[in-house]
């Protein structure tokens, strides 16, 4: 078997492409989504993430303002920034880039964000409300992962998802989300003796460990569908994840490359997050 791949570049241009007559439908009621992404120093990485950010709202007509704050830059004055944007109502959300310089909380900084322009899915309102099934920001790449499965029409209900990694950001969240869409999920993390013997039992695998090459072919069912959240950087500048391409591609049924699977889904539902903000505030599409 040769695995299907799940291009998440294509299914994330769809959603753009829908994203943008949705946004100048609204802009002709007056509502235009904007979103405020802060990051403080200037870690190369980060820069170019917020950048990405920031291009992305422009294809879809959101608008997107980039603050760059220096690294010394005092909790209090980032706070301060923040409650400006909470009370700003042309601004929908805001996203504080991660991780901060250590002088400055991330609990805080993130407690500071109006739960209801937390674009992120990142506060704990926003995760409690995910928990318990309510209206709630997803976070950004769990919301992708799971948006690029009902994408390929690939039946959740009733399946067996093992999550391999348990981030905040990523692993528990996906986890929850697929629970939410009725599967029966476990976790693997770094304290899980017998992980090969559960991933094998995996229908939807999700990998999210940050490990080159953690995951070959004696952790995949045949038939599987693999997701592939890793970026890892190889010595020669390219990007790869933390599964073995070549062996997950003979053995899965459909399986996310990297770079072009994951990625673009990410910055895609920030964008969603950013509408849906905007149209929850004017109580359009209210639900
Ligand atoms: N750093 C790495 N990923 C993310 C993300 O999704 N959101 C924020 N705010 N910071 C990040």
């Amino acid at each position: 078997m040769v695995a299907e791949l799940i291009k998440g570049n294509e299914i994330a241009q769809a959603k753009r492409n829908e994203m943008k007559e949705e946004v100048s439908r609204l802009k002709k009621e007056g509502i235009v989504p904007g979103l405020v992404v802060i990051i403080v120093g200037e870690n190369p990485a980060s820069l170019s993430y917020v950048k990405g950010k920031t291009k992305a709202c422009k294809q879809v007509g959101i608008d997107g303002k980039l603050i760059e704050l220096p690294e010394e830059t005092s909790e209090e004055k980032l706070l301060e920034v923040i409650h400006q944007y909470n009370e700003d109502e042309s601004c929908h959300g805001i996203l504080v880039q991660l991780p901060l310089p250590d002088h400055i909380s991330e609990t805080a900084i993130i407690e500071a964000i109006s739960p209801e322009k937390d674009v992120d899915g990142f506060h704990p309102i926003n995760i409690g409300r995910m928990m318990t099934g309510q209206r709630a920001f997803l976070p950004c790449t769990p919301y992708g992962i799971i948006e690029m499965v009902k994408a390929k029409n690939i039946t959740i209900e009733g399946k067996h998802v093992v999550v391999i990694g348990r981030s905040n950001i990523v692993g528990k969240p996906v986890g929850q989300l697929f629970l939410n869409e009725h599967a029966t999920v476990t976790y693997c993390h770094s304290r899980t003796p017998n992980m090969k013997e559960i991933a094998k039992q995996a229908d939807i695998l999700v990998v999210a460990v940050g490990k080159m090459n953690f995951i070959g072919k004696d952790y995949i069912k045949p038939g599987a569908v693999v997701i592939d959240v890793g970026i890892n950087r190889k010595d020669d500048g390219k990007l790869t994840g933390d599964v073995n391409f070549e062996e997950a591609e003979e053995i899965a049924a459909y399986l996310t490359p990297v770079p072009k699977g994951v990625g673009p889904m990410t910055i895609t539902m920030l964008l969603q997050n950013t509408i849906l903000s905007a149209k929850w505030s004017h109580q359009v599409g209210v639900h």
